[in-house]
């Protein structure tokens, strides 16, 4: 009996969750949904005691029983998990990531996007993470799992609309939200907001290319909000709204058009991929795709609903964060013949792209990606 709970123990994923503000404790929700996969979050770290308690009562609820430090350290040296989600703020993510990799015990981690708020720091995760084959390390761009997005990848990936030509994805939403510390208000925290956020569509961007960046240029400002925020006797720097033009390496071009002061709109995000034969979008949170060719012209193009069974749990994000974890587990029990579905790599582009495009706003040119990623 003993023998056959200690079995059933081992199989069992222990998670521990390193930052469990906002987006920590959706983690931990996601996880508690996906408990029939034999997953359990047993730790977690934050030093705002706020936060640790907001997770002690959700595990509570839960029924499970969580150890909490208030430091990174102090976790991975518990031994308690196999597996850590870093979902910290952004300027924190490279120390941690640093001291996870170089840790005896190896633990495969989610790190939240972005990778890191510089390129300097992503390429210092990427080289240190080559030295351990033993972890696995996933970057958390999950907008590709949400069902409308995914289904267009499909689309495109399947030569549907033939060979890539225009990506367009407009994101227009409300304002950044206010986090522990208020650390999302300054670029030196988040690495600027075509970094913290945009990474998720130069991402998408990228993906739907099939290609990689050239050179970016952006025009972009602080023109609505914040603007009467102060924070230590400083007013936020970071901007509100950009248009930001990609080329790519296999001729291909992306634009994104983003506004934060935009809550009257129906969709969040819309997303539009035009080739040779045809075009396909993708419309969140409506959750719908359209798709139409060139041949069968406006009468043509469907309208499909998008729905992905799997997912038990909506959350924040459209479901995506808990296909994202269905698809980070399963490379972890598949380890070594499964790659996480968006790597390291990934995670150092999206970032990548995001700098460039805030230099090009600074100083007003068109600055190439082997400027940055030199
Ligand atoms: N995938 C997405 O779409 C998405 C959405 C929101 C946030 N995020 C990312 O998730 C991360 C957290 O964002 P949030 O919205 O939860 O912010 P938050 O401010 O709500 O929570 C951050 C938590 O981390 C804690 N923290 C600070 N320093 C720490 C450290 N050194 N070690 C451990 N914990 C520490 C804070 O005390 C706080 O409780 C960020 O990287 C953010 O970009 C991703």
């Amino acid at each position: 009996m003993a023998a056959a709970a200690a079995a059933e123990e081992e199989k069992t994923v222990k998670y521990g969750i390193i930052g469990v503000g906002m987006m920590g404790r959706e983690h931990l929700i996601n996880l508690y949904h996906l408990r029939d996969h034999r997953v359990s979050v047993v730790c977690a770290a934050d030093p705002h005691p706020p936060s640790l308690d907001s997770a002690l009562h959700l595990a509570h609820s839960f029924n499970w029983p969580l150890h909490v430090f208030s430091g990174h350290k102090e976790l991975l040296d518990s031994g308690l998990c196999d597996v850590v989600i870093v979902s910290s703020p952004n300027m924190t993510h490279y120390q941690i990531l640093i001291d996870i990799i170089a840790h005896p015990k190896p633990h495969h981690v989610l790190v939240e996007k972005p990778l890191c708020t510089t390129v300097p720091h992503c390429k210092q995760v990427v080289d240190a993470a080559k030295k351990r084959p033993d972890i696995m390390v996933q970057v958390g761009l999950e907008y590709r799992y949400m069902p409308p997005v995914a289904k267009l990848i499909e689309i495109v990936k399947a030569g549907e609309v033939g060979p890539i030509r225009m990506v367009a994805i407009r994101e227009h939403r409300f304002p950044f939200l206010v986090k522990v510390n208020n650390w999302n208000r300054f670029n030196a925290n988040s690495g600027g907001t075509l970094v913290e956020k945009c990474c998720h569509f130069f991402d998408l961007m990228r993906l739907f290319a099939g290609a990689n960046p050239v050179r970016v240029m952006a025009s972009g400002a602080m023109d609505v909000n914040h603007k009467d925020e102060v924070y230590d006797g400083k007013v936020p720097d970071i901007i509100d709204n950009a248009y930001v033009i990609v080329e790519f390496d296999n001729g291909s071009r992306g634009m994104l058009d983003l506004c934060m002061f935009a809550e009257g709109s129906k969709n969040e995000q819309e997303i539009s991929v035009v080739g040779d034969i045809g075009k396909g979008e993708a419309f969140v949170p409506e959750g719908i795709v359209k798709f139409g060719t060139r041949v069968a012209g406006r009468d043509g193009v469907q309208t499909i609903q998008t729905v992905d069974k799997r997912i038990k749990y909506d959350g924040l994000h459209h479901g995506s964060s808990f296909l994202e974890h269905l698809n980070f587990l399963y490379a972890i029990r598949n380890k070594g013949t499964k790659a996480p579905e968006v790597d390291l790599i990934d995670g150092l582009v999206s970032v990548a792209i995001g700098v460039a495009a805030q230099v090009s706003i600074e100083q007003g040119r068109f600055v190439t990606m082997e400027e940055v990623l030199k």
